[in-house]
Protein backbone atom coordinates (compact mmCIF):
# COMPACT_ATOMS: atom_id res chain seq x y z
CA UNK A 1 0.00 0.00 0.00
CA UNK A 2 2.74 2.21 1.27
CA UNK A 3 4.77 1.37 -2.39
CA UNK A 4 2.09 2.09 -3.99
CA UNK A 5 0.99 5.83 -2.51
CA UNK A 6 4.95 6.52 -3.35
CA UNK A 7 4.68 5.60 -6.60
CA UNK A 8 1.90 7.69 -7.83
CA UNK A 9 3.23 10.49 -5.60
CA UNK A 10 6.80 10.86 -7.70
CA UNK A 11 5.93 9.65 -10.83
CA UNK A 12 3.32 12.30 -11.23
CA UNK A 13 4.74 16.02 -11.37
CA UNK A 14 8.20 14.89 -10.00
CA UNK A 15 9.43 11.82 -12.19
CA UNK A 16 10.58 8.91 -11.21
CA UNK A 17 13.20 6.38 -13.00
CA UNK A 18 12.44 4.47 -15.60
CA UNK A 19 13.84 1.27 -15.50
CA UNK A 20 15.34 -1.26 -12.08
CA UNK A 21 18.87 0.09 -13.26
CA UNK A 22 17.77 3.67 -13.84
CA UNK A 23 18.88 5.07 -10.39
CA UNK A 24 21.98 2.89 -10.30
CA UNK A 25 22.61 4.69 -13.45
CA UNK A 26 22.02 8.48 -13.01
CA UNK A 27 23.29 8.40 -9.47
CA UNK A 28 26.56 6.87 -11.16
CA UNK A 29 26.23 9.23 -14.06
CA UNK A 30 26.20 11.93 -11.78
CA UNK A 31 29.27 11.02 -9.78
CA UNK A 32 31.70 10.06 -13.02
CA UNK A 33 32.49 13.12 -14.35
CA UNK A 34 35.45 15.71 -14.25
CA UNK A 35 36.08 14.97 -11.07
CA UNK A 36 37.21 11.58 -12.15
CA UNK A 37 39.50 12.68 -14.95
CA UNK A 38 40.60 16.34 -14.25
CA UNK A 39 40.26 16.28 -10.49
CA UNK A 40 41.32 13.47 -9.15
CA UNK A 41 44.38 13.33 -11.50
CA UNK A 42 45.46 16.65 -11.00
CA UNK A 43 45.03 16.53 -6.57
CA UNK A 44 47.11 13.41 -6.78
CA UNK A 45 49.69 15.21 -9.23
CA UNK A 46 49.35 18.40 -6.99
CA UNK A 47 49.48 16.11 -3.53
CA UNK A 48 52.28 13.64 -3.25
CA UNK A 49 51.19 11.30 -5.96
CA UNK A 50 50.01 8.03 -4.07
CA UNK A 51 49.95 9.40 -0.62
CA UNK A 52 47.17 11.19 -2.10
CA UNK A 53 45.65 8.11 -3.34
CA UNK A 54 45.30 6.28 -0.41
CA UNK A 55 44.15 8.65 1.30
CA UNK A 56 41.74 9.80 -1.23
CA UNK A 57 40.64 5.95 -0.98
CA UNK A 58 40.02 6.06 2.59
CA UNK A 59 37.82 9.38 2.93
CA UNK A 60 36.11 7.77 -0.30
CA UNK A 61 35.13 4.31 1.21
CA UNK A 62 34.76 4.74 4.77
CA UNK A 63 33.03 8.46 4.85
CA UNK A 64 31.51 9.10 1.09
CA UNK A 65 30.11 5.73 1.22
CA UNK A 66 28.15 6.06 4.59
CA UNK A 67 27.30 9.53 3.63
CA UNK A 68 25.90 8.00 0.31
CA UNK A 69 23.68 6.00 1.69
CA UNK A 70 22.21 8.72 4.58
CA UNK A 71 21.69 10.93 1.23
CA UNK A 72 19.71 8.68 -0.21
CA UNK A 73 17.91 7.44 2.64
CA UNK A 74 16.76 10.91 3.32
CA UNK A 75 15.47 11.49 0.39
CA UNK A 76 13.74 8.35 -0.81
CA UNK A 77 11.99 8.33 2.84
CA UNK A 78 11.07 12.12 1.78
CA UNK A 79 10.40 12.22 -1.87
CA UNK A 80 11.87 15.91 -1.38
CA UNK A 81 14.84 18.00 -2.75
CA UNK A 82 17.32 19.15 0.04
CA UNK A 83 15.52 21.60 1.64
CA UNK A 84 11.96 19.87 1.59
CA UNK A 85 13.65 16.73 3.17
CA UNK A 86 14.68 18.44 5.83
CA UNK A 87 11.72 19.89 6.60
CA UNK A 88 9.99 16.98 6.51
CA UNK A 89 11.40 15.31 9.03
CA UNK A 90 12.23 17.58 11.24
CA UNK A 91 10.74 20.94 12.92
CA UNK A 92 14.10 22.11 12.99
CA UNK A 93 14.37 25.84 11.67
CA UNK A 94 18.07 25.01 10.83
CA UNK A 95 18.30 21.54 8.64
CA UNK A 96 16.15 23.36 5.87
CA UNK A 97 19.36 26.02 5.68
CA UNK A 98 21.51 23.39 5.33
CA UNK A 99 19.49 22.24 2.31
CA UNK A 100 19.44 25.60 0.99
CA UNK A 101 23.37 25.45 1.54
CA UNK A 102 23.46 22.69 -0.62
CA UNK A 103 21.07 24.28 -3.45
CA UNK A 104 23.56 27.33 -3.20
CA UNK A 105 26.89 24.81 -3.65
CA UNK A 106 25.25 23.36 -6.85
CA UNK A 107 24.99 26.56 -8.23
CA UNK A 108 28.40 28.12 -7.68
CA UNK A 109 29.86 24.25 -8.54
CA UNK A 110 28.00 24.00 -11.63
CA UNK A 111 28.99 27.90 -13.03
CA UNK A 112 32.66 26.92 -13.45
CA UNK A 113 31.62 22.72 -14.32
CA UNK A 114 30.56 23.86 -17.12
CA UNK A 115 33.27 26.20 -18.41
CA UNK A 116 35.72 23.30 -17.65
CA UNK A 117 33.03 20.36 -19.09
CA UNK A 118 33.30 23.40 -22.26
CA UNK A 119 37.35 22.94 -22.76
CA UNK A 120 37.02 18.96 -22.82
CA UNK A 121 34.08 19.01 -25.28
CA UNK A 122 36.46 22.33 -27.14
CA UNK A 123 39.54 19.83 -26.79
CA UNK A 124 37.13 16.98 -28.83
CA UNK A 125 37.92 19.24 -31.71
CA UNK A 126 40.46 20.15 -31.35
CA UNK A 127 41.91 16.66 -32.29
CA UNK A 128 39.48 16.97 -35.36
CA UNK A 129 40.62 20.15 -36.60
CA UNK A 130 44.68 19.67 -35.97
CA UNK A 131 44.26 15.93 -38.24
CA UNK A 132 42.36 17.89 -41.31
CA UNK A 133 45.14 20.55 -40.93
CA UNK A 134 42.79 23.82 -39.99
CA UNK A 135 45.57 24.44 -37.88
CA UNK A 136 44.10 28.18 -36.73
CA UNK A 137 40.71 26.74 -35.35
CA UNK A 138 42.47 23.74 -33.49
CA UNK A 139 44.81 26.71 -31.56
CA UNK A 140 41.30 28.87 -30.97
CA UNK A 141 39.58 26.06 -29.86
CA UNK A 142 42.18 24.73 -27.20
CA UNK A 143 42.98 28.39 -25.91
CA UNK A 144 41.57 27.78 -22.48
CA UNK A 145 42.63 31.59 -21.72
CA UNK A 146 40.55 33.04 -24.76
CA UNK A 147 37.06 34.32 -22.54
CA UNK A 148 34.59 34.63 -25.52
CA UNK A 149 35.52 30.98 -26.75
CA UNK A 150 35.02 29.80 -23.73
CA UNK A 151 32.18 31.85 -22.71
CA UNK A 152 30.30 30.32 -26.21
CA UNK A 153 31.48 26.45 -25.59
CA UNK A 154 30.35 26.69 -21.81
CA UNK A 155 26.78 27.97 -23.11
CA UNK A 156 26.70 25.65 -25.38
CA UNK A 157 27.11 23.14 -22.41
CA UNK A 158 24.81 24.70 -20.53
CA UNK A 159 21.20 24.88 -23.02
CA UNK A 160 22.29 20.94 -23.21
CA UNK A 161 21.93 20.64 -19.78
CA UNK A 162 19.07 22.67 -19.24
CA UNK A 163 17.56 20.65 -22.47
CA UNK A 164 18.01 17.55 -20.92
CA UNK A 165 16.26 18.45 -17.35
CA UNK A 166 12.95 20.17 -18.86
CA UNK A 167 12.71 16.67 -20.67
CA UNK A 168 12.14 15.10 -17.09
CA UNK A 169 14.54 13.44 -14.75
CA UNK A 170 15.19 9.89 -16.85
CA UNK A 171 15.20 8.56 -20.41
CA UNK A 172 18.54 11.03 -21.47
CA UNK A 173 20.28 9.92 -18.63
CA UNK A 174 19.89 6.65 -18.29
CA UNK A 175 20.72 6.06 -21.68
CA UNK A 176 23.19 8.25 -21.34
CA UNK A 177 25.38 6.70 -18.63
CA UNK A 178 24.79 3.26 -19.59
CA UNK A 179 26.66 3.74 -22.88
CA UNK A 180 28.90 6.13 -21.96
CA UNK A 181 30.68 4.62 -18.74
CA UNK A 182 31.66 1.15 -20.44
CA UNK A 183 33.28 2.63 -23.38
CA UNK A 184 34.98 5.27 -21.34
CA UNK A 185 36.93 2.60 -19.46
CA UNK A 186 37.03 0.77 -22.62
CA UNK A 187 39.08 3.96 -23.88
CA UNK A 188 40.98 4.74 -20.55
CA UNK A 189 42.18 0.79 -20.26
CA UNK A 190 43.28 0.97 -23.95
CA UNK A 191 45.43 3.93 -23.24
CA UNK A 192 47.06 2.82 -20.03
CA UNK A 193 48.23 -0.37 -21.90
CA UNK A 194 49.77 2.31 -24.87
CA UNK A 195 51.40 4.74 -21.64
CA UNK A 196 52.67 1.78 -19.63
CA UNK A 197 54.57 0.29 -22.59
CA UNK A 198 56.17 3.79 -23.26
CA UNK A 199 59.91 4.38 -22.40
CA UNK A 200 59.82 6.66 -19.30
CA UNK A 201 56.51 5.82 -17.74
CA UNK A 202 58.03 3.94 -14.79
CA UNK A 203 58.62 7.28 -13.05
CA UNK A 204 55.04 8.14 -13.57
CA UNK A 205 53.56 4.51 -11.97
CA UNK A 206 56.40 4.37 -9.00
CA UNK A 207 54.88 8.11 -8.19
CA UNK A 208 51.23 7.03 -8.99
CA UNK A 209 51.55 3.38 -6.74
CA UNK A 210 54.26 3.95 -4.30
CA UNK A 211 53.43 6.17 -1.45
CA UNK A 212 55.86 8.47 0.49
CA UNK A 213 53.74 8.83 3.65
CA UNK A 214 55.67 11.65 4.84
CA UNK A 215 53.93 13.51 2.76
CA UNK A 216 50.32 13.26 4.05
CA UNK A 217 49.52 16.39 5.97
CA UNK A 218 46.51 18.04 6.63
CA UNK A 219 46.52 19.91 3.68
CA UNK A 220 46.61 16.66 1.72
CA UNK A 221 43.93 15.15 3.83
CA UNK A 222 41.61 18.21 3.18
CA UNK A 223 42.41 17.84 -0.76
CA UNK A 224 41.57 14.53 -0.33
CA UNK A 225 38.06 14.82 1.73
CA UNK A 226 36.68 17.10 -0.80
CA UNK A 227 37.82 15.59 -3.67
CA UNK A 228 35.90 12.10 -2.49
CA UNK A 229 32.93 14.38 -1.25
CA UNK A 230 32.97 16.01 -5.30
CA UNK A 231 33.54 12.95 -7.11
CA UNK A 232 30.72 11.38 -5.63
CA UNK A 233 28.30 14.43 -5.76
CA UNK A 234 28.00 14.15 -2.10
CA UNK A 235 27.11 17.12 0.58
CA UNK A 236 24.57 19.52 -0.80
CA UNK A 237 21.93 17.37 -1.76
CA UNK A 238 21.94 15.53 -5.41
CA UNK A 239 21.62 12.27 -3.90
CA UNK A 240 18.61 12.89 -1.41
CA UNK A 241 17.24 14.77 -5.13
CA UNK A 242 18.01 11.74 -7.32
CA UNK A 243 16.66 9.62 -3.96
CA UNK A 244 13.67 10.74 -4.09
CA UNK A 245 12.44 9.64 -7.52
CA UNK A 246 13.75 6.17 -5.72
CA UNK A 247 11.33 3.09 -6.10
CA UNK A 248 10.98 1.53 -2.24
CA UNK A 249 12.21 -1.74 -4.37
CA UNK A 250 15.72 -0.71 -4.49
CA UNK A 251 18.58 -2.05 -1.97
CA UNK A 252 20.22 1.70 -1.36
CA UNK A 253 23.21 0.09 0.05
CA UNK A 254 23.97 -2.01 -2.75
CA UNK A 255 22.83 0.63 -5.28
CA UNK A 256 25.49 3.13 -3.17
CA UNK A 257 28.07 0.27 -2.76
CA UNK A 258 28.21 0.04 -6.88
CA UNK A 259 28.43 3.75 -7.66
CA UNK A 260 30.87 4.78 -4.85
CA UNK A 261 32.75 1.62 -6.57
CA UNK A 262 32.22 3.19 -10.26
CA UNK A 263 33.23 6.37 -9.16
CA UNK A 264 36.46 5.72 -7.18
CA UNK A 265 37.16 2.55 -9.86
CA UNK A 266 37.29 5.29 -12.49
CA UNK A 267 39.09 7.76 -10.89
CA UNK A 268 41.92 5.13 -10.11
CA UNK A 269 41.94 4.12 -14.05
CA UNK A 270 42.14 8.09 -14.92
CA UNK A 271 44.67 8.42 -12.88
CA UNK A 272 46.91 5.44 -14.35
CA UNK A 273 47.04 6.76 -17.39
CA UNK A 274 47.53 10.39 -16.65
CA UNK A 275 50.33 10.30 -13.77
CA UNK A 276 52.36 8.53 -16.16
CA UNK A 277 51.33 10.54 -19.17
CA UNK A 278 52.36 13.23 -17.26
CA UNK A 279 55.66 12.43 -16.86
CA UNK A 280 55.72 11.22 -20.26
CA UNK A 281 54.90 14.61 -21.68
CA UNK A 282 57.61 16.23 -19.59
CA UNK A 283 60.38 14.20 -20.61
CA UNK A 284 59.06 15.45 -24.03
CA UNK A 285 59.76 19.18 -23.04
CA UNK A 286 56.33 19.82 -22.09
CA UNK A 287 56.70 22.02 -19.03
CA UNK A 288 54.43 20.53 -15.88
CA UNK A 289 56.26 21.16 -12.70
CA UNK A 290 58.43 24.63 -11.77
CA UNK A 291 61.39 24.55 -9.64
CA UNK A 292 59.62 24.48 -6.83
CA UNK A 293 58.01 21.22 -7.52
CA UNK A 294 54.27 22.87 -7.66
CA UNK A 295 52.25 22.29 -10.83
CA UNK A 296 52.55 25.26 -13.22
CA UNK A 297 48.84 25.20 -13.98
CA UNK A 298 46.65 22.47 -11.95
CA UNK A 299 43.24 24.21 -13.70
CA UNK A 300 44.63 22.82 -17.23
CA UNK A 301 47.00 20.44 -16.16
CA UNK A 302 45.01 17.47 -18.10
CA UNK A 303 44.00 19.28 -21.14
CA UNK A 304 47.93 19.78 -21.33
CA UNK A 305 49.20 16.34 -21.02
CA UNK A 306 46.38 14.14 -22.79
CA UNK A 307 46.43 15.93 -26.51
CA UNK A 308 50.28 15.79 -25.69
CA UNK A 309 50.29 12.22 -26.07
CA UNK A 310 47.30 11.97 -28.48
CA UNK A 311 49.73 13.70 -30.59
CA UNK A 312 52.39 11.80 -29.90
CA UNK A 313 50.36 8.55 -30.99
CA UNK A 314 50.00 9.88 -34.67
CA UNK A 315 46.59 9.01 -37.01
CA UNK A 316 45.46 6.87 -34.71
CA UNK A 317 45.96 9.25 -31.78
CA UNK A 318 43.08 11.44 -33.34
CA UNK A 319 41.07 8.65 -32.93
CA UNK A 320 41.73 8.44 -29.44
CA UNK A 321 41.61 11.69 -28.75
CA UNK A 322 38.03 12.36 -30.86
CA UNK A 323 36.57 9.48 -28.64
CA UNK A 324 38.13 10.08 -25.04
CA UNK A 325 36.98 13.80 -24.99
CA UNK A 326 33.85 13.39 -26.47
CA UNK A 327 33.27 10.48 -23.96
CA UNK A 328 34.29 12.90 -21.20
CA UNK A 329 32.17 15.76 -22.21
CA UNK A 330 29.04 13.48 -21.99
CA UNK A 331 30.32 11.80 -18.57
CA UNK A 332 30.91 15.47 -17.73
CA UNK A 333 27.08 16.31 -19.11
CA UNK A 334 25.49 13.49 -16.69
CA UNK A 335 26.97 15.27 -13.92
CA UNK A 336 25.75 18.93 -14.71
CA UNK A 337 22.52 17.30 -15.20
CA UNK A 338 22.60 16.49 -11.24
CA UNK A 339 23.59 19.49 -10.56
CA UNK A 340 21.59 21.47 -12.41
CA UNK A 341 18.59 19.19 -10.88
CA UNK A 342 19.45 20.13 -7.45
CA UNK A 343 17.97 24.30 -7.31
CA UNK A 344 15.29 22.77 -9.90
CA UNK A 345 13.54 20.19 -8.31
CA UNK A 346 13.59 22.88 -5.32
CA UNK A 347 11.91 25.49 -6.92
CA UNK A 348 9.38 22.86 -8.31
CA UNK A 349 8.46 21.36 -5.12
CA UNK A 350 8.63 24.49 -2.54
CA UNK A 351 7.61 27.64 -5.37
CA UNK A 352 5.04 25.67 -7.55
CA UNK A 353 6.79 26.38 -10.88
CA UNK A 354 7.20 23.91 -13.47
CA UNK A 355 10.01 22.11 -14.50
CA UNK A 356 10.07 23.84 -17.79
CA UNK A 357 10.26 27.61 -16.27
CA UNK A 358 12.69 26.35 -13.40
CA UNK A 359 15.13 24.58 -15.34
CA UNK A 360 15.63 28.12 -17.87
CA UNK A 361 15.33 30.34 -15.31
CA UNK A 362 17.93 28.48 -13.26
CA UNK A 363 19.80 27.19 -15.74
CA UNK A 364 20.31 30.66 -17.41
CA UNK A 365 21.08 32.44 -13.57
CA UNK A 366 23.79 29.88 -13.72
CA UNK A 367 25.39 30.90 -17.15
CA UNK A 368 25.30 34.65 -16.05
CA UNK A 369 28.06 33.67 -13.49
CA UNK A 370 30.13 31.29 -15.97
CA UNK A 371 30.44 34.07 -18.00
CA UNK A 372 32.64 35.34 -15.61
CA UNK A 373 34.25 32.67 -15.18
CA UNK A 374 35.02 32.08 -18.40
CA UNK A 375 36.98 35.23 -18.83
CA UNK A 376 38.61 34.67 -15.15
CA UNK A 377 39.24 31.10 -15.04
CA UNK A 378 41.62 31.94 -12.54
CA UNK A 379 38.33 32.20 -10.14
CA UNK A 380 37.82 28.87 -9.99
CA UNK A 381 40.37 27.90 -7.81
CA UNK A 382 38.97 29.51 -5.21
CA UNK A 383 35.29 28.51 -6.26
CA UNK A 384 36.87 24.74 -5.68
CA UNK A 385 37.97 25.79 -1.89
CA UNK A 386 34.65 27.36 -0.89
CA UNK A 387 32.33 25.40 -2.44
CA UNK A 388 34.06 21.86 -2.85
CA UNK A 389 36.17 21.19 -0.58
CA UNK A 390 34.73 23.17 2.41
CA UNK A 391 31.10 23.21 1.29
CA UNK A 392 30.80 19.52 0.50
CA UNK A 393 32.39 18.25 3.84
CA UNK A 394 30.62 20.84 5.81
CA UNK A 395 27.16 19.46 4.30
CA UNK A 396 28.37 15.56 4.77
CA UNK A 397 28.83 16.55 8.34
CA UNK A 398 25.52 18.05 9.08
CA UNK A 399 23.75 15.32 7.00
CA UNK A 400 25.08 12.99 8.98
CA UNK A 401 24.71 15.09 12.40
CA UNK A 402 20.79 14.95 11.38
CA UNK A 403 20.19 11.50 11.06
CA UNK A 404 22.58 10.49 13.51
CA UNK A 405 20.63 12.92 16.24
CA UNK A 406 17.47 14.25 14.80
CA UNK A 407 16.28 11.46 12.27
CA UNK A 408 17.77 8.79 13.73
CA UNK A 409 19.78 6.03 12.34
CA UNK A 410 16.82 3.71 13.21
CA UNK A 411 14.71 5.18 10.89
CA UNK A 412 16.80 5.45 8.37
CA UNK A 413 17.65 1.87 8.62
CA UNK A 414 14.15 1.27 8.88
CA UNK A 415 13.75 2.81 5.42
CA UNK A 416 16.30 0.93 3.91
CA UNK A 417 14.82 -2.45 4.87
CA UNK A 418 12.74 -2.14 1.60
CA UNK A 419 14.86 -3.40 -0.77
CA UNK A 420 16.57 -5.01 1.64
CA UNK A 421 14.42 -7.33 3.61
CA UNK A 422 17.44 -8.72 6.14
CA UNK A 423 18.82 -5.04 7.07
CA UNK A 424 18.19 -5.31 10.40
CA UNK A 425 20.13 -8.76 11.01
CA UNK A 426 22.84 -7.46 8.83
CA UNK A 427 26.49 -6.37 9.93
CA UNK A 428 25.09 -3.59 7.74
CA UNK A 429 22.82 -2.53 10.43
CA UNK A 430 25.39 -2.72 13.11
CA UNK A 431 28.51 -1.24 11.34
CA UNK A 432 26.96 1.91 9.22
CA UNK A 433 25.26 3.82 12.51
CA UNK A 434 28.42 3.65 13.87
CA UNK A 435 30.20 5.27 11.03
CA UNK A 436 27.38 7.88 10.68
CA UNK A 437 27.05 8.90 14.56
CA UNK A 438 30.74 9.08 15.20
CA UNK A 439 33.30 8.55 12.28
CA UNK A 440 31.83 10.55 9.99
CA UNK A 441 30.80 13.63 11.28
CA UNK A 442 34.39 13.13 13.72
CA UNK A 443 36.93 12.29 10.86
CA UNK A 444 34.99 15.48 8.86
CA UNK A 445 35.22 17.68 11.33
CA UNK A 446 38.74 17.06 12.19
CA UNK A 447 39.39 17.79 8.51
CA UNK A 448 37.70 21.13 8.41
CA UNK A 449 39.26 22.13 11.50
CA UNK A 450 42.91 21.42 10.75
CA UNK A 451 42.18 23.52 7.44
CA UNK A 452 41.77 26.61 9.55
CA UNK A 453 44.91 26.38 10.37
CA UNK A 454 46.11 25.61 6.37
CA UNK A 455 44.66 29.20 5.64
N1 LIG B 1 30.64 14.12 -9.22
C1 LIG B 1 30.84 15.03 -10.30
C2 LIG B 1 32.21 14.80 -10.88
O1 LIG B 1 32.99 14.03 -10.31
O2 LIG B 1 32.54 15.39 -11.88
C3 LIG B 1 30.63 16.47 -9.89
C4 LIG B 1 29.41 16.71 -9.04
C5 LIG B 1 28.15 16.38 -9.53
C6 LIG B 1 29.56 17.21 -7.76
C7 LIG B 1 27.04 16.55 -8.71
C8 LIG B 1 28.46 17.39 -6.95
C9 LIG B 1 27.20 17.04 -7.43
F1 LIG B 1 26.18 17.21 -6.68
Amino acid sequence: MEDNLLASASSTDRGSWNSKLGFILAAAGSAVGLGNIWGFPTQVADNGGAAFLIIYLLTSFLIGFPVMVAEITIGRKTGKNPVGAFKALSSSKFFPLVGLWGVICGVMILSFYTVIAGWAFGYAFEEIFYTIGLDQAAVWIQDVGNGSKNALVAAVFMLATIKIITGGVSEGIERATKTMMPLLIGVLLIMIIYVLFQPGSSEGIVAYLLPDFSLIDSDLIFSAMGQSFFSLSLGMGALITYGSYLSKKENIPQAAAFVTLADVGIAFLAGLLIIPAMYLAQSNGVEIFKDSGQLIDSTTLVFTVLPALFHSMGTIGVIFGVTFFLLLSIAALTSTISLLEVPVSYAIDEYNVTRKKSAWTIGLGILAISMVIAFRPDFIDYFVIVFNNIGLPAGGFLISVFIAYIWKTDNALEEMSHGFAGIKESLFAKVWPVFIKYICPLAILYTLIQMIGIF
